[in-house]
């Protein structure tokens, strides 16, 4: 069977992860979360104290630093490593996602990641979720997602995240985040969050999983099977 490209993209806390880890289980596809790569860059500058603003410090720190991805055996989930440990929980705390947009408008740390993206869906058979992977990363995507969901449902679905987490955060912060990271996520030069002219808009507001996972696979079907 031909081995596809699925690029999922789109605002933050729209279910877009939990679509796409279990497309790729149904496909036995690899599953990459891009923003935790852009969270894992974050996290490794606050813990070397290097300023957002200090280029050199930073294009040094992008050669050294080592993201990668590590299959926990118990979960089954694909877990982020900075420098081969894993720091799932931490860059999944609200001190980055405060931070991490404005880590990924830095034009290094873009080219350095979506440069590792490519390398690792190069043999294709990957589901990819992000802001740029139809436009930027993958444009030759054979299936492209963009998904949304209203404000509130993407906070409420934030805030039961967190709180599995023991993370108690107020709904009004929560929304404040995601608003300031939509825009600067929509409005930065380098590869902007936009729907790609040829991806398919997925609104999950009023949507289960297993419909949104059930949309992407029909896209997939569509792809595979078209004359
Ligand atoms: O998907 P997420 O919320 O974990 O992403 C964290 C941040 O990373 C998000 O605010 C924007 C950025 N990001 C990006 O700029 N490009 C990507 N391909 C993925 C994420």
């Amino acid at each position: 069977m031909r081995q596809l490209v699925i690029a999922i993209d789109g605002h933050s806390s729209c279910g877009k992860s939990t679509t796409a880890k279990a497309v790729a289980a149904e496909l036995g596809y690899a599953y990459i979360d891009t923003g935790a790569m852009y969270r894992a860059v974050t996290l490794y500058l606050l813990e070397h104290s290097i300023a957002f603003d200090d280029l050199p410090h930073i294009e040094e720190a992008l050669h050294q630093m080592q993201i990668s991805f590590k299959r926990n055996r118990k979960t089954g989930r694909n877990e982020l490593c900075l420098d081969g440990k894993v720091r799932e929980d931490e860059i999944r705390q609200m001190r980055i996602s405060n931070s991490v947009s404005e880590v990924s408008v830095i034009p290094a740390v873009r080219h350095a990641l979506v440069r590792q993206q490519q390398q690792m869906g190069r043999k294709r058979g990957i589901v990819m979720d992000g802001r740029d992977i139809g436009t930027t990363v993958f444009p030759d995507a054979e299936v492209k997602i963009f998904m949304t969901a209203d404000t509130h449902t993407r906070a409420t679905r934030r805030q039961e995240e967190l709180a599995v987490k023991n993370e108690v955060v107020e709904l009004a912060d929560i929304i404040d985040n995601l608003e300031k990271r939509d825009h600067i996520d929509s409005t930065r030069a380098e590869s902007p969050l936009r729907r790609a002219s040829d991806a398919v808009l997925l609104d999950t507001s009023h949507m289960t999983i297993d419909e949104q996972v059930d949309f992407v696979l029909e896209r997939v079907s569509a792809a595979l099977f078209a004359p």
